[in-house]
């Protein structure tokens, strides 16, 4: 087999990429065959998609992508059990539609993560637990519906219980926009906090969904050398570059909406390989503390950036699956 990102990095970290189920058929089997030895379940494994309804859990998709990972020895990343997003709607209602109080809150979560920790025990070797909890705006946690029922008790809980139901998972708190010096001092106050508590976390999950313009290359080693102060082990784990301008602050993306470019220009492509090149650089050069590098999505045929507003082209692969320039500048050392 010709060689593949995940050949060039052998001597790094293992190579990801977020899948949804008909990934995992015909020529983007084959893509991710070549090039990956990690896989993370795009969807199929956050609460609302595989515990949709209290006593109920649909287990057939997020099975059938572990399955491809023990059947190709490709590791599985597990992604995410807590997140204030894609929850299933039934999490926050009694029987007759009034909210439940903290106490029911944080035993659906156990029962949750319990549940489906291990199924999975032994297969998956890692999970974010818990994802984006710190704000964006000058508040230290976003105030979603599990903090203003549970405060921030549901953090450290989480962990806890992921840690009993599989003790040799490695465990991730998972975020965005990890390289803004405030709210990179958010998270790392959080963690250090929980860390002198005894809450079994190893690892931080820098999500990595970037652009042509961010992160520079002080901020993202100064995130590195952060979090590896802490003793913890770092993973990129939704890797992406957009081809549009990101503002710093968040996943928004000002300016270009609406324009509807649906041409992958020359400019953007040399933008691209500038980061992609950088941003590569700087993962090998602090292989020592990073566990993983995770593309979020396969190539350019489908990213979940295309739902915001325009087509994007944030991967190494165009949407013929072949490699892109940035391709060979990540490959070139
Ligand atoms: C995204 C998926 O890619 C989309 O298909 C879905 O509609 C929304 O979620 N941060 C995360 C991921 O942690 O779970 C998100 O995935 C992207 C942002």
């Amino acid at each position: 087999r010709a060689s593949g990102l995940k050949d060039y990095y052998k001597n790094y970290f293992p190579i990801g990429v977020a899948v949804k189920p008909s990934d995992l058929h015909n020529q983007e089997k084959s893509l991710i065959l070549t090039h990956f030895n990690s896989i993370t379940a795009e969807n199929a494994m956050k609460m609302g998609p595989i515990h949709p309804l209290e006593n109920r859990f649909f287990w057939k998709i997020a099975d059938s992508i572990v399955q491809f990972g023990l059947q190709n020895k490709i590791k599985v990343r597990g992604h995410c059990l807590v997140w204030y997003a894609q929850t299933p709607r039934w999490l926050f209602k009694d029987s007759i539609g009034n909210q439940v109080t903290k106490e029911v809150l944080l035993s659906r979560i156990k029962n949750h993560i319990n549940t489906v920790v291990s199924r999975y025990r032994g297969k998956i070797y890692a999970w974010d637990v818990v994802n984006e909890v710190i704000a964006d705006d000058t508040s230290t946690f976003r105030k979603s519906q599990l903090y203003n029922i549970a405060g921030e008790d549901f953090i450290e809980q989480a962990f806890r219980d992921a840690h009993a139901a599989d003790p040799k998972a490695l465990l991730f708190y998972n975020d965005y926009n990890t390289e803004n010096p405030i709210k990179r001092d958010k998270i790392y106050q959080m963690l250090k906090k929980l860390l002198a508590k005894g809450v079994p976390i190893h690892g931080v999950g820098l999500q990595a969904h970037w652009s042509i313009s961010n992160p520079t290359r002080s901020e993202l080693e100064k995130s590195i050398e952060l979090f590896s102060s802490l003793g913890l082990q770092i993973q990129f784990t939704e890797l992406d570059v957009s081809v549009y301008s990101g503002r710093q602050g968040g996943q928004m993306i000002t300016g270009e909406k609406g324009t509807n470019a649906a041409v992958f220009t020359p400019e953007m492509e040399q933008q691209q390989l500038e980061k992609y090149k950088m941003v590569f650089e700087v993962f090998r050069k602090y292989k020592k503390n990073i566990t993983g590098v995770t593309f979020w999505n396969l190539s350019d045929r489908y990213s979940w950036l295309d739902a915001r507003g325009r087509k994007n082209f944030p991967l190494l692969f165009d949407a013929d699956l072949k490699p892109k320039k940035a391709y060979y500048e990540v490959t070139k050392f």
